[in-house]
């Protein structure tokens, strides 16, 4: 059930967060791993069993080399999970500036528009290739402009490559996790969004990494092989609508101040 033998996995972003717990999951499900980041993850392939191959996702020939490497390696890739990322400039619309709007693009966006693009002619017919969205790109999120921008553009690439690829059995699905506990959530300057996404999300805590891994898992296995171009929140119900931590407040603000609806009614 849910088994990986005979898998060999490309995960990227795997020195940290969600792709370490990933590729760890993975191998112990029986899965070849390859880690991809750009940051040192020999550490962590030692511990999974498999290889890294250091790489920036960003360079559209670096991933070309990082697909191949899996192929050379172990003789075949099956799986597929583009899920390096960053978090970028943050700041209201008006402050993006071109640099900042790109590098989100160029490493959250097209760091898996290479992975989907040179995974396709190497994967195996029924391979699955997954890739880490965020609920930012379902969601308007005030002040993460170019992060937003480069979650939504993977959302509809992800179904785009989904149907280009459905003829080959090839299955394409993203994620879109909640605020989640890795290091990316604990940057300087964000504390109070880290605390207001704790009770954004109605089962009141973080994203655990093994918890996306799960996921990833089941993503990954054959039990799942009609499951394609999706964008699947794990988010602990944030998805779903305002928790009670949200509406709480306001229905106390409705019984102690007695609004009068009239107030809310148009002009004229
Ligand atoms: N942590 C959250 O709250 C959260 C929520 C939603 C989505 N995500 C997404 O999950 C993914 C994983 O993030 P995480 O939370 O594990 O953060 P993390 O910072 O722990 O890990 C991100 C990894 O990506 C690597 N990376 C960054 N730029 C790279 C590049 N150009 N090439 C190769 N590797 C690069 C980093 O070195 C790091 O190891 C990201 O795409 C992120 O946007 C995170």
């Amino acid at each position: 059930m849910f088994s990986l033998d005979g898998k060999v996995a490309v995960i990227t972003g795997a020195a940290s967060g969600l792709g370490k717990a990933t590729a760890l999951r993975f191998a112990r499900a029986g899965a070849k791993v390859v880690l991809a980041d750009i940051t040192d993850a020999k550490e962590v392939a030692v511990e999974a069993g498999g290889i890294y191959v250091k790489t920036d996702v960003s360079q559209e020939e670096e991933v070309k080399e990082l697909m191949q490497a899996a192929v050379s390696e172990y003789g075949k890739l099956t799986t597929v999970v583009n899920n390096a990322g960053i978090g970028g400039q943050m700041g209201t619309l008006d402050s993006i500036t071109r640099e900042g709007i790109d590098e989100a693009l160029d490493i959250n966006f097209k760091g898996v528009l290479w992975g989907i693009k040179h995974a396709a002619p190497l994967i195996a017919d029924g391979g699955s290739i997954m890739n880490t969205a965020s609920y930012a790109g379902l969601f308007g999120t005030p002040t993460y402009g170019c992060y937003v921008a480069s979650k939504a553009a993977i959302i509809a690439i992800t179904k785009t490559a989904a149907l280009e690829l459905a003829p080959r059995g090839i299955r394409v699905n993203c994620i879109c996790p909640g605020t989640a506990d890795t290091p990316m959530a604990y940057i300087e300057g964000a504390e109070v969004e880290l605390k207001l996404a704790c009770m954004l999300q109605p089962l009141g805590r973080l994203v655990q990494p093994e918890e996306v891994a799960a996921l990833y898992h089941f993503l990954a296995s054959d039990d799942c092989a009609m499951v394609t171009g999706l964008a699947i929140p794990i988010d602990g119900g944030m998805t779903a609508g305002p928790g009670l931590g949200v509406i709480g407040p306001l229905y106390e603000k409705i019984f102690s101040e007695s609004l009068d609806i009239e107030d809310f009614k148009a002009e004229g």
